[in-house]
């Protein structure tokens, strides 16, 4: 039975250099067992049956790191996207890409494209890659997109707004893990974070695993999401039959 399963799950996979470091290693190989790491949770998630799973893969920042680092996930992602289409086909997984894809190599973008395709047609849980993402840059384009399309000013609404971002037509997601122990987004999904549960581990993303996932799905389960009510409303709420998430036209101002 779905138990209360976040319906979209995000994750910030964070501490591949620590990793390789403290083990004397160079940071590409945190990198490469980061990937393997990605590959099973993708898995882990279709399999308890989660809609949607976005993984934070690479900032827009990321590409301030050093040349032969970029390069090196850059081929990474290349690689591992020719190496697991296959496999996500296989398990019904829906792929897609989102961020400011023009910056990446001709070869990524052909792997992410082709994927994007094979996998078209599959309806089980959609996987996004956040890639060259930025949340500030997201927000950037769909200003942007609204002033170019001469939209009203009395016009904008959330959403206005939420039609205009790379997320367009997806749910916010319900929970965010971050590895590693940084309590911060790093500029990951502002806009959709709003009401997002945010689970913390001190766990580095190489280390993550399936047991970790089921620790963070159960701390979810023992999360209220009040949307910015009371509990008290939300069990009048959920005693009236609406779902808990569901949240009410606002009463006018008395
Ligand atoms: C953060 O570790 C990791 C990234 C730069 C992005 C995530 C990339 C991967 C998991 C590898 C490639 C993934 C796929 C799906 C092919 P960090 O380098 O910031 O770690 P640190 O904070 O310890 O330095």
């Amino acid at each position: 039975m779905k138990k209360q399963l976040p319906q979209h799950i995000a994750i910030i996979m964070d501490g591949n250099g620590r990793w390789a470091e403290v083990r004397g290693r160079n940071r590409t190989f945190g990198h490469l067992r980061g990937a393997r790491v990605a590959r099973e949770m993708i898995e882990a998630c279709s399999e308890l049956g989660i809609e949607n799973l976005t993984l934070y893969t690479f900032s827009s920042e990321n590409w301030l790191r050093p040349l032969e680092e970029v390069s090196f996930l850059m081929a990474l992602l290349s690689r591992h996207l020719k190496r697991e289409r296959a496999n996500l086909v296989k398990n019904n997984i829906q792929f897609q890409a989102i961020g400011e894809l023009s910056r990446l190599p001709q070869s990524v973008l052909d792997e992410v494209e082709a994927t994007t395709e094979a996998t078209s047609a599959c309806t089980g849980m959609k996987l996004t890659f956040a890639l060259s993402y930025g949340g500030r840059q997201d927000i950037i384009g769909a200003v942007k997109s609204l002033v170019a399309e001469g939209v009203p000013a009395d016009q904008i609404d959330e959403a206005a707004i939420e039609s205009r971002l790379l997320t367009k037509g997806m749910c916010d997601p319900d929970l965010i893990i971050r590895t590693s122990g940084e309590s911060r987004l790093s500029n990951f999904f502002l806009w959709q974070s709003a009401y997002s549960e945010i689970y913390i581990t001190p766990t580095l993303w190489p280390n993550y695993d399936e047991s970790e996932l089921n620790k963070a799905l159960e701390w979810y389960r023992t999360r209220e999401r009040r949307f910015g009510r009371t509990t008290a409303q939300l069990n009048q709420q959920k005693s009236s039959g609406q779902k808990r998430d569901q949240v009410p036209e606002l009463a006018p101002p008395q």
